[in-house]
């Protein structure tokens, strides 16, 4: 018997199965063998929300919850955050190694050379409300992209690949801003080729009547730690998403809007916006107790608290508050900040947090420098959509680039009636 294997008897035959383990894992269909009778399909594991099982092999990014680790390709999150740039970032985690200095000046050329939109693609924007939810807009423009480049049906081949993965990152920050504006009812601020990612960015969204749009070097650095800490997060809901639709070989663009869909969500990248609204209906310091109080009778949800895979401090989290500090030098603190910071210093004091182990994720602190850098709460999950599609690009690059890779197809445990006759109408009821 292989030391590396677990012995599994099936006590409705008595057959004993030898199932190998491989880096800590069985494989699902080795189950398949176990069969009460010669017709049985065989055994399932039954698994709601993937809770315990790894869809695919990533060599991207580690996380340790335990422990609070966040790695990207080896690289803790906290030596990218104070050291890298997002882009140096995004080349990391689609090329699985920091780039050299020519690899990166060729990269950001690339990147900054990519980010103007089809101008038709401003009437496909002119259509929605001026209060459109601008992740509802980026769902749609960024899925409305895959027909300007029906040649990216083909992503899986290299070259054509590559190019739409570098339109895609060049392009996001261009919806975005554009998605804020046309809430405002302001001209389109087009791309400014001389500024960063996060500098273009800011310009293309707060540029008015200068000639030349000068970012704030702590506001641009800031934005840029901030895309850093949301450049990836293995396999969660929205990067789940992108590989489960990107398996049916759709165009990279159709995929990355599946992951905005997800993003939108308001327990996922929806819960910065939540977090806000939350400490906004809280109001003051005086009301946390009757507020916490609601949260363990279940009536409430403590948003920016918890998460699937961290059971201590989210490590985003922990360079979030710091930076913040550095952010409100420079802008006017959130006036929600006191409140979050009683209710965080309660929470992890509460008996029902901490047997639970929850404590702040990263979209606790980020709505607050978002807040505070001057956008509106409909915003946050787009500005985490950004910097996410480096993310949900390399995920998907992996998924194409694995051979065990074939269409994401789960199965079921169908629970519904056995075979029937047809009742016609008349004989009903
Ligand atoms: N407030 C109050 N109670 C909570 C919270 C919370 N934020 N999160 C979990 N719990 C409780 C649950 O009610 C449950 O209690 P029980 O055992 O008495 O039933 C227990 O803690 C375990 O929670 P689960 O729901 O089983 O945890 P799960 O891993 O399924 O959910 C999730 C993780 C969705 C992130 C959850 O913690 C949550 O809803 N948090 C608030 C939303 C949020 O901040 N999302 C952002 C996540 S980070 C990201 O997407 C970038």
């Amino acid at each position: 018997m292989a030391a590396n294997s677990l012995t599994v008897t099936d006590n409705r035959t008595g057959k004993v199965y030898e199932l190998p383990i491989e880096q800590g894992a069985i494989r699902a269909m080795d189950l398949r063998q176990i069969k009460a009778s010669e017709d049985d399909f065989g055994l399932l594991s039954y698994d709601p929300a993937f809770m315990n099982t790894a869809s695919c092999r990533s060599a991207i990014t580690y996380i340790d919850g335990d422990r609070g680790i966040l790695r990207y390709r080896g690289y803790s999150i906290e030596q990218l955050a104070e050291r890298a740039t997002y882009l140096e970032t995004a080349y990391l985690l689609l090329h699985g190694e920091l780039p050299t200095s020519a690899q990166l000046d060729d990269w950001v050329y690339q990147i900054t050379h990519h980010t103007w939109i089809h101008e038709n693609m401003k009437k496909v924007m002119e259509g929605f409300h001026y209060d459109a939810h601008p992740m509802g807009m980026i769902v749609l423009m960024v899925g409305a992209l895959s027909t300007f480049y029906p040649e990216a049906k083909n992503g899986i081949d290299g070259e054509t690949r590559k190019l739409q993965i570098i339109r895609l990152i060049g392009k996001m920050p261009t919806l975005a801003a554009f998605a804020y504006r046309h809430n405002l009812g302001m001209p389109y601020a087009y791309p400014d080729n001389h500024l960063s990612y996060t500098g273009n960015f800011l310009n293309m969204l707060f540029k008015a009547t200068e000639v030349k749009y000068e970012p704030h070097p702590t506001l641009e650095r800031a934005l840029e730690v901030l895309f850093i800490l949301h450049a990836d997060h293995e396999q969660n809901c929205s990067t789940n998403a992108v590989r489960s639709v990107g398996s049916s070989r759709v165009d990279p663009y159709s995929a990355v809007a599946a992951g905005v869909a997800a993003l939108y969500g308001p327990l996922h990248g929806g819960a910065n916006e939540a977090v806000l609204r939350m400490l906004g209906s809280i109001g003051s310091r005086d009301k946390i107790p009757q507020f916490i109080k609601q949260v363990k009778e279940g009536k409430a949800k403590l948003m920016g608290f918890g998460h699937r895979v961290y059971k201590n401090y989210d490590p985003r989290a922990k360079i979030i508050k710091r930076m913040a500090d550095e952010t409100y030098e420079v802008t006017r603190p959130s006036p929600l900040l006191p409140v979050a910071q009683e209710l965080e210093r309660i929470a992890l004091e509460d008996e029902y947090f901490v047997t639970r182990k929850l404590y702040p994720n990263v979209d606790f602190y980020s709505g607050m420098i978002y807040e505070s850098l001057g956008f509106p709460v409909e915003m946050f999950p787009v500005l985490f959509a950004i910097p996410r599609t480096a993310g949900w690009l390399a995920q998907w690059q992996e998924m194409i680039e694995d051979p065990e890779q074939k269409i994401a197809r789960p199965r079921q445990v169908y629970t519904g009636p056995a075979q029937r006759d047809y009742v016609p109408l008349g004989m009903r009821g």
